[in-house]
């Protein structure tokens, strides 16, 4: 048997594909769980008994004793929103501070991040991009344009006044050329003292995540990273412009963590049995009027960070096949099984046509996305609460014949059918860590 030890999970469509709950379930095995990139636009959900849990920025992984929880230099962190994440675990008696540990490296989301994602959004008007409004897409702009803060700077007392005032002088400017704002001086002097503050707090957390990894690795340690959102809204791969402003495919957890790809063993993919979206954006799948209502209610489909009603749509076996290959995927959890119970007919999109001709492969230019119209397999639906069932052999008929299709067409083996939001709803094919 191949020794298994560290394993990407990844989310396979739009996000929200229920990583959070997985990663739970894996962290009963694992040792590790690191986050390697996204923020507090994340909404990653775990029940545990009667309590349900909502991750933002820390792992999913932290309800388990002893599993250390790792925050990757790729995510941008909102201090404001990990010390309340903080504060409210630890209200719930869960060990925080010798389990969290946070990369120097990682850059930090500031309150002019947040207005600047407002703003832009208004600006954009019919075009906007629906975002989190968590200030993500300005923060990840800052780091790529080489003036953004970073833990290690926050830290830091000293060099931080320095480096926020550069900051706030120049946001102040951009402000205030185009879009006619002005940061007041008291609220720039506010900014860094609170700053400060949350600097000092945090500073216990934070360490060399790349080395605590590598030790971790050679050591044999299982290490679970954490993707959020998903492999369609990711910058590069996703249905650009509509998008977040990381890479949560596979590849970002090596540049999220400071892991090279040699040491990356396997990659899973969770996967929704059907899609949804929340934002903006093309979605051939999506349903109309009230089977998209039915679907929601039933699913339970609204934003864990924004509480937005999620857009839902039948399962798009083109898009989890170009998911597959972004992200080198091997095996799939298939989540949300249960929410498909009781329909007569559940659809499977097999190809896109479009302008006559038919679309095997997911289509790069947006315009083709925009327009294609989903072809769609039907396939006879199942009946009664499945929401218990432990065997897979247990599983109505109909249900095996969905997942078997969905394997063959993404043609990728489902290890872990999820029948509801407990850990105890879940169906393991195959041993995960080995
Ligand atoms: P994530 O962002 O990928 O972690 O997913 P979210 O937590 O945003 O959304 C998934 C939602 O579905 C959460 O409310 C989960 O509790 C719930 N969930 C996860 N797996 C299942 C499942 O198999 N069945 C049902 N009915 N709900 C599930
Ligand atoms: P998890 O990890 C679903 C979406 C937003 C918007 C786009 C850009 O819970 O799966 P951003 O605030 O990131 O600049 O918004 O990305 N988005 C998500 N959708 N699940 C998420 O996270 C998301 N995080 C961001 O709705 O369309
Ligand atoms: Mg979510």
């Amino acid at each position: 048997m191949n020794k298994m030890s560290t394993l990407v999970v990844v989310g396979s469509q739009w996000g929200d594909e229920g990583k959070g709950k997985i990663t739970d379930l894996l962290s009963e095995e694992a040792d590790i769980i690191v986050r390697y990139q996204g923020g507090c636009n994340a909404g990653h959900t775990v029940v545990k008994g009667d309590k349900q849990f909502i991750f933002h920025l820390i792992p999913s992984g932290i309800l388990h004793k002893g599993v250390k929880c790792l925050i990757g230099n790729g995510v941008v962190i909102d201090p404001e929103a990990l010390l309340q994440e903080i504060e409210n675990l630890k209200k719930k008696n869960i060990e925080i501070d010798d389990n969290l540990f946070i990369d120097f490296k990682a850059h930090v989301v500031l309150p002019y991040h947040k207005t600047l994602d407002e703003i832009k959004e208004v600006k954009r008007g019919k075009d906007k991009i629906g975002t989190t409004k968590r200030g993500i897409g300005p923060a990840y702009v800052d780091k790529i344009a080489r003036t953004g803060i970073r833990m290690i700077d926050l830290i830091d007392e000293k060099f931080l006044a320095k480096k926020l005032e550069n900051n706030l002088n120049e946001k102040d400017t951009i402000f205030e050329k185009l879009y006619g704002l002005k940061i007041p001086n008291q609220e720039k002097k506010d900014i860094l003292k609170k700053y400060r503050e949350y600097g000092q707090l945090l500073k216990r957390y934070v360490t060399d995540v790349s080395l605590y990894l590598n030790k971790a690795i050679n050591e044999d340690k299982k290490i679970l990273f954490e993707g959020a959102q998903g492999t369609l809204l990711d910058v590069d791969h996703g249905t650009f412009p509509y998008v977040t402003s990381s890479n949560p495919i596979a590849g970002g957890a090596c540049i999220g963590t400071g892991v090279g790809p040699t040491k990356i063993d396997k990659v899973m993919g969770i996967t929704k049995a059907y899609t949804t979206r929340v934002g903006r954006g093309p979605f051939p799948t999506e349903m109309q009027g009230e089977l998209e209502e039915y679907t929601r209610q039933k699913g339970g489909e609204f934003g864990a960070t924004t509480g937005r009603p999620r857009r839902c749509g039948w399962f798009d076996a083109v898009l989890v096949k170009y998911a597959v290959r972004i992200n080198g995927m091997d095996n799939m959890a298939l989540t949300k099984v249960d929410v498909l119970s009781d329909f007569d007919k559940v659809k499977i999109c097999i190809s896109y046509k479009y302008n006559k001709e038919i679309i095997e492969e997911f289509p790069v230019n947006l315009e083709i996305l925009q327009n294609c119209i989903p072809v769609y397999e039907e396939i006879e639906g199942w009946k009664g609460d499945i929401s218990q069932i432990t065997q897979y052999g247990d599983l109505p008929q109909q249900l095996k014949d969905y997942i078997n299709r969905i394997e063959e067409l993404v043609k990728t083996k489902v290890v872990i059918v999820s029948v509801g939001p407990k850990r105890s709803q879940t169906i393991i094919r195959e041993k995960i860590f080995k």
